[in-house]
């Protein structure tokens, strides 16, 4: 009998459903394999040249090793708030409406800690991005999952949940660009959702980490750009998507100062800030390099066309996104009726040596879909429709030869 007795917020987490793949991916890769991963939104290209020059430079420099401020160095927080009232138009006070986090996912979930409790609710659409829903459990609040899909759907089924449920709840957690889903919003929706939040007495955490890579001429709006938003609700920003730094954990909060406050109380306990030469080099990455941000997107958006071009010319009928890092594909059928999300995608990755995200990894919601990711180059991703075919042929074959008959709908 073991002696030790895990916390039962840890136990009640469910097993982790990126695992299997995982490990497939590593034991493909050890025996030589060469996989082609379109799973995590994990970005394949370098920052700029000369933000890793500045980090190489701040490192150098003795002054740069103590213990940074837990809520992030002032010129930092100065070059958030700038960015912000460049891009969007909103106006922050560095000082008490903007904090530095070790990424924006260690932000988010302190941020949870720091307003939800036994008995609190949040609102969280679904499919999900996992630590929307477990960074609410890790702090011992419910959650209630609302389909994302049809934004006008939400705004209402927002408001039937409010008038609905006792004790109301308490947060709403939005993410547009929406992982997985890619759904996007215009301004209008955030102006309702101030609203729904004024009148429900709701807080509102908009996850905006996809805000840098849009296409098409899209520019995803921030939710502090609606009037009073920052009377309810934070938004949480990163550097790495569009800045390609997702490796240096490097993220931001944003808004109302109560909630601020009550973020930098917990990281003050759990943390002693990020190593400031880190701090530096982001500076300089916020300040001069806007065009290189927007070149990323372009190169997003090339991947994305090859990506759905070479999926549409399999017969598939894929949802081509306006932003965010993501095709969310509906897996056809007659795959769909075959077999759950979660054997598709192992099957892809066994026989065809392409990683993808099984819909089921975002809730049950996410069933029947698939999420690719854009972060190899054209040439691998044409590579990956091509094998992608090929292991569906096969499958096929193989299905056919044991004589199984497929209906129209599906069904064997
Ligand atoms: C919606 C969303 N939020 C947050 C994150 C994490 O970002 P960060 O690297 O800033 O922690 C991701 C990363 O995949 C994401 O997709």
């Amino acid at each position: 009998m073991s002696h030790i007795q895990v916390a039962q917020r840890v136990t009640r987490l469910p097993p982790y459903l990126f695992g299997r793949i995982n490990k497939m991916i590593y034991d493909k890769r050890t025996a030589g394999d060469d996989v082609i991963e379109l799973g995590m939104g994990n970005p394949s290209d370098p920052p700029q040249e000369m933000v890793i020059d500045k980090l190489a430079e701040a490192a150098r420099d003795p002054r740069n090793h103590r213990y940074s401020k837990s809520n992030g160095i002032a010129n930092l927080r100065r070059e958030v708030g700038a960015k912000y009232f460049k891009k969007y138009g909103v106006r922050l006070d560095p000082t008490d409406e903007v904090i530095v986090c070790l990424g924006s996912k260690e932000g988010f979930s302190h941020m949870c800690l720091a307003m939800m409790g036994p008995g609190d609710t949040a609102i969280v659409p679904s499919p999900y991005f996992p630590v929307h829903v477990y960074g609410v459990a890790l702090a011992s609040g419910n959650v209630i999952t609302l389909p994302v899909a049809n934004s006008d759907k939400f705004l209402s089924d927002i408001a039937y949940t409010c008038e609905t449920l006792y004790p109301r709840p308490k947060l709403l957690i939005l993410c547009y660009p929406h992982n997985p889903s890619s759904v996007v919003v215009e301004q209008g929706f955030y102006d309702e959702v101030v609203k729904l939040a004024k009148k429900y007495g709701l807080m509102v955490i908009s996850d905006f980490a996809y805000a840098d890579v849009a296409f098409d001429g899209y520019h995803p709006p921030s939710f502090l750009a609606s009037k009073g938003a920052i009377d309810v609700g934070v938004e949480f920003t990163t550097m790495s998507k569009g800045y390609n730094m997702a490796g240096w954990r490097i993220g931001f909060c944003c808004g109302n100062r109560e909630m601020i406050q009550a973020l930098a109380t917990i990281k003050g306990y759990y943390d002693y800030g990020m190593f400031q030469a880190i701090q530096i080099a982001a500076i300089v990455a916020l300040r001069h390099t806007d065009a290189a941000v927007e070149e990323q997107s372009v190169i997003y958006q090339g991947r994305r066309d090859t990506l759905c071009d070479g999926l549409a010319r399999m017969g598939w009928e894929p949802n081509v996104p306006k932003a965010g890092m993501f095709v969310w594909q509906p897996i056809p059928e007659p795959w769909r009726s075959r077999m759950s999300t979660m054997d598709f995608a192992m099957m892809l990755l066994e026989k065809g040596n392409v990683a993808v995200s099984p819909g089921s990894g975002f809730g049950p919601a996410g069933e029947g879909f698939l999420r690719m990711s854009l972060v190899e180059n054209e040439n691998r991703l044409k590579q990956a429709v091509r094998h992608i075919k090929q292991c569906l042929k096969e499958a096929e074959d193989e299905w056919t030869a044991k004589g199984e008959v497929t209906t129209e709908a599906g069904k064997p």
